[in-house]
């Protein structure tokens, strides 16, 4: 731009600072503020100009221009920080466009998953409980799947578990208690450890049932670990991740690679045990099967049935997210719908 040049007098100056100020009066929008802006006090615009211009005047030219262009420009420019647009874009960083002034771009910053939260707690409560974690393949052999968990090909509690098979002898494990089996191949006791991970059933999809979930294993062995270890370490589990006043119910059940076996319902934390619509007026709210580890699974693993015992247990992950958050569809967890997921 060079319509600097054509102020060369300080008449035009005083002609310039007029038509700047009236400019100025007539600002009624922020797109009027930035094109005042650009025009007087970009790194372009006229009084910019101007300055550069007082490089080829003649020095005693040079000390009285000088000296009214100074002044005009400082005049604008405090102007112009009267609009309330000024902040906007103020600086000559606003020239490139950028504004240091304006307030940092919220960046959301990601978060767990509500699943591998409630995992990480269970996990957690473990480990101070000196268990270690364990980890197995998804795509499992039938042989640890089944029939090292005491279901032989033709066991009715196959049925127990709808599985998709991957090949005659592969499928997709329908649990974690194959971990276990794992497990005590290679370790041999004392054993205790927890297993997490995904797993796979058969089943329609709807609100209360998906395809896949999650669960935790867990498994103890030792010589002299009792049914009364199992029913410890569990109330003190549901004391530290529900309440620590809570209590537990062990009800007789079945599991092919336990005896006995159970179920366990920790007392609903949200009633208390009065009765609610979470507990569906029980007061009871199911979380996990568990035992004492079958002899013949033992026998598997090559473990001495004679000498050692052990218990085991197993949760489902998504169970307990739903308990503790309230959640009334499973579905929710797999959709990855970010207002769903932010609130965890
Ligand atoms: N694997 C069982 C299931 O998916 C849960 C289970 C029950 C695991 C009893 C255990 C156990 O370790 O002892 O339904």
């Amino acid at each position: 731009m060079s319509d600097g040049l054509q102020y060369n007098s300080l008449e035009s100056l005083e002609t310039l600072r007029k038509s700047a100020l009236a400019e100025f009066e007539a600002i009624g929008t922020e797109a009027d503020a930035e094109n005042f802006r650009i025009k007087y006090l970009g790194k372009k615009g006229i009084l910019s100009e101007l300055k550069k211009s007082l490089g080829t005047m003649a020095p005693d030219q040079r000390a009285v221009f000088g000296a009214a262009v100074n002044s005009l420009s400082k005049d604008v420019e405090g102007k112009f920080k009267e609009t309330p647009w000024q902040n906007k874009n103020a600086g000559s960083a606003a020239d490139s466009g950028f504004d240091p002034t304006l307030p940092g771009f919220p960046f959301s910053s990601g978060s767990l998953h509500p699943l591998m939260k409630i995992r990480n707690e269970i996990r957690d409560i473990f480990i101070t409980m000196g268990f270690s974690i364990a980890y197995g393949p998804e795509v499992e052999s039938d042989y640890y799947n089944f029939q090292a968990l005491n279901m032989p090909p033709f066991h009715p509690a196959r049925d127990m578990q709808d599985t998709f098979y991957i090949s005659d002898k592969t499928v997709l494990r329908t649990h974690t208690s194959p971990v276990q089996i794992r497990v005590m191949e290679k370790q041999k006791p004392p054993i205790r450890a927890i297993m997490p991970g995904r797993v796979y059933r058969n089943e329609e999809i709807s609100a209360r049932s998906y395809c896949l979930f999650h669960q935790i294993e867990g498994l103890y062995v030792d010589e002299n670990v009792s049914f009364s270890d199992l029913k410890g370490t569990l109330l003190a589990f549901s004391r530290s991740f529900f309440d620590e006043k809570t209590h537990i119910k062990i009800r007789p059940s079945y599991f092919p690679f336990t005896e006995p076996s159970v179920e366990v319902d920790v007392e609903c934390f949200l009633c208390k045990g009065k009765g609610c619509g979470i507990c569906k007026y029980s007061g009871w709210l199911e979380i996990l099967g568990a035992g004492m580890v079958h002899p013949n699974v033992f026998k598997y693993c090559g473990i001495d049935p004679e000498k050692y015992t052990g218990f085991a247990f197993g949760m489902g992950i998504e169970r307990i997210a739903l308990l503790k958050y309230g959640i009334d569809d499973i579905r929710l967890f797999y959709e990855n719908d970010a207002r769903f997921l932010k609130q965890f």
